[in-house]
C-alpha cells in the first residue's frame, strides 16, 4: 500500500479541499467558534508552490486519506518561530501504515529546500513526534490558563528524511 500513496499539493488537487477541511475542522476548530466555512476559507488561503504556507494531501486510490499543512503561525505567542507543521491528519481506517510520516517527510523536506533551519509544531501528543526525530522544546501558553508543547525539527543536521 506505501508505495502506492501519492503526496500531493493540495493547490494542484481542489477536488479535495472540501474534505479535509471537513477533518480539520471536526478535529480542531468546531469546538473554538469556527464555522465549517471558516475553515475552508483558511484553507484557502493557505495554499501554494515551492513556498509556505503550503498543504498536502496523501491519496490512495482516489481516496484522499490524509492532510498536513505548512503555516506561518500556529502560536500567537511564539512570532519569533516559523514555519510551523500543523493539521497533521490521517483518516482511522488508515492510521498506523506510515502515512503521518510520509506527510511529515513532504514538510521536513520542502521546508530544507527552502532554506529553513528548523521547522516547529504544537501537540498534546507525548511519544509521537519523538520517534519521527522531533525534539520537545518547552511549553508555551494557550491564553485562559491552557499550555501546550511545542516540538522542533532541526533541518541543518539531518541529511534527509526517510520514509
Ligand atoms: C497522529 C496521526 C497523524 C498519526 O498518523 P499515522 O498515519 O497513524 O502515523 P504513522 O503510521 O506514520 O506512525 C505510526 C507510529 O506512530 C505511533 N503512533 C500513532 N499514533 C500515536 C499517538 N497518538 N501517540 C503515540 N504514538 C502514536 C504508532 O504506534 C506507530 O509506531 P511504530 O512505527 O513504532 O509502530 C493520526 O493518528 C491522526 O490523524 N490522529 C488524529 C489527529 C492528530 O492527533 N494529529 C496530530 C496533531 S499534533
Amino acid at each position: 500500500m506505501a508505495e502506492e500513496i501519492e503526496i500531493l499539493n493540495l493547490l494542484d488537487s481542489p477536488q479535495y479541499l472540501r474534505e479535509v477541511s471537513e477533518w480539520i475542522w471536526n478535529q480542531w476548530s468546531k469546538n473554538h467558534g469556527y464555522t465549517l466555512e471558516d475553515v475552508i476559507y483558511r484553507t484557502k488561503h493557505s495554499l501554494s508552490k515551492n513556498s509556505i504556507p503550503a498543504m498536502y494531501i496523501a491519496v490512495y486510490q482516489e481516496e484522499v486519506i490524509g492532510v498536513v499543512s505548512i503555516w506561518r503561525n500556529d502560536l500567537n505567542s511564539r512570532q519569533d518561530l516559523f514555519p510551523w507543521m500543523s493539521t497533521l491528519f490521517v483518516k482511522e481506517k488508515y492510521r498506523n501504515k506510515g502515512v503521518g510520516k510520509k506527510l511529515q517527510a513532504i514538510c521536513i523536506n520542502n521546508s530544507r529546500k527552502l532554506g529553513y533551519k528548523n521547522l516547529y509544531l504544537i501537540t498534546d501528543h507525548e511519544n509521537y513526534y519523538e520517534k519521527m526525530g522531533w525534539k520537545f522544546l518547552e511549553k508555551a501558553p494557550l491564553g485562559d490558563g491552557y499550555y501546550t508543547r511545542i516540538y522542533n525539527y532541526e533541518l541543518e543536521d539531518n541529511v534527509g528524511f526517510n520514509y
